[in-house]
């Protein structure tokens, strides 16, 4: 038998660290608890269910009125290895950044850009995860999940999981659907690395190192994101809030003749990306706090909880910087953020 609680406080489960409450709230241990609450007939069968990770992008603006599953599967255990690469499956609730630490330590290539990035491993292809030039669609092979509706177990290959910038089916046809137990990762001995955004060669440079390696990599990308983004623990955010837009070329190149300053990097399909944060920069909201709620001064695209805000709060703030953006640029943001 699972034990569930009622009416559980969801702050300390949520980086924005927004106080709400869950109706009832699981621990998840092994996966045959979820696939006994779905299954077992009983009052929680047919009850929406939240499979929640490290909450780290996730804006609550009400009380979950259903079953919270937090995943506290733990593990990280070698499928098999070859002489160039290693295969590794790791229990959904495995902190993220524990397990690119872990694989730093044994000079595993391929998480390193990854490094720092809040939340689990479970949640990890739900958003298809991404920083620096590195998705993590690019070292994924499999995951299981349990399905919520049936309680069978499922595996998705790297295609059936259907990547995207920020996407993948998790969010899109199957959305809220699955409870991920486990995904594998294919990781190099001999990694190559990626460093073609700019900032990662210069900071390497600048901390003093001549060769790249997993750990100077990794220690690279820490040094970046501790400079401009905020630590969760000390002040409630999402990361980025919106996903930085793709145009169509002509629509960027009207753009770009209106604003030629525009920063942007080729997309997928010949589509152009513009840095989400410069339209909101552009637009003023830099740094600009309304309340307990804001955009952090380091960074445009973060939204901050200074302190009680609410998740309604919150979502006024996206609101509002979503209408000035439409207004100015004609461009309407699409959150990033999963907002419940
Ligand atoms: N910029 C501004 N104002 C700002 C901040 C940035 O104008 O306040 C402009 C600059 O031109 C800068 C550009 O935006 O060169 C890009 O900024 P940054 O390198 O910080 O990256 P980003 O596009 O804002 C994306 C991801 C981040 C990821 C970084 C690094 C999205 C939505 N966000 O941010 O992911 O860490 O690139 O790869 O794609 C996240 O998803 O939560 C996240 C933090």
């Amino acid at each position: 038998m699972t034990a569930i609680s009622e009416c559980v406080s969801l702050k300390p489960y949520n980086t924005f660290g927004i106080e709400v409450q869950a109706r009832y709230f699981a621990h998840i241990n092994h996966i045959q608890q979820v696939q006994e609450l779905a299954t077992s007939k009983g009052m929680f069968t047919q009850m929406p269910k939240l499979p929640l990770g490290g909450g780290s992008n996730l804006l609550f603006t009400q009380n979950y009125n259903g079953l919270v599953l937090y995943n506290c599967l733990k593990g990280i255990a070698i499928d098999r290895e070859s002489s160039q690469t290693v295969w590794l499956t790791v229990q959904g609730g495995e902190v993220w950044h524990e397990l690119v630490q872990y694989c730093v330590a044994q000079n595993w290539g391929g998480l390193e850009n990854l490094s720092l990035i809040p939340g689990s491993a479970g949640a990890a292809p739900i958003q298809n995860i991404g920083a620096y030039g590195v998705e993590l669609k690019d070292v994924f092979v499999q995951l299981q999940a349990v399905h919520l509706a049936s309680g069978e177990i499922h595996n998705f290959s790297n295609a059936e999981c259907r990547f995207g910038y920020r996407n993948s089916i998790f969010k899109t046809a199957f959305k809220g659907q699955y409870f991920i137990c486990s995904v594998t990762l294919q990781l190099k001995k001999n990694p190559q690395f990626n460093l073609q955004y700019g900032e990662v060669q210069r900071t390497l440079e600048q901390l003093g190192y001549i060769n790249p390696t997993v750990q100077a990599v990794s220690h690279a990308i820490c040094h970046i994101r501790n400079a401009k983004l905020p630590n969760p623990a000390e002040l409630g955010n999402c990361g980025s809030f919106f996903k930085n837009p793709e145009l169509e070329t002509t629509t960027f190149e009207y753009l770009h003749r209106l604003h030629n300053t525009m920063p942007h990097y080729p997309a997928a399909n010949g589509r152009m990306k513009i840095p989400a944060a410069w339209l909101i920069e552009q637009c003023g909201w830099k740094g600009r706090r309304i309340g307990n709620t804001g955009t952090h001064v380091n960074h445009a695209l973060v939204l901050v909880n200074y302190g009680n805000a609410t998740g309604a709060e919150i979502k006024q703030l996206a609101e509002s910087i979503q209408q000035s953006v439409l207004d100015r640029f004609g461009i309407l943001l699409e959150p990033e953020v999963n907002i419940l």
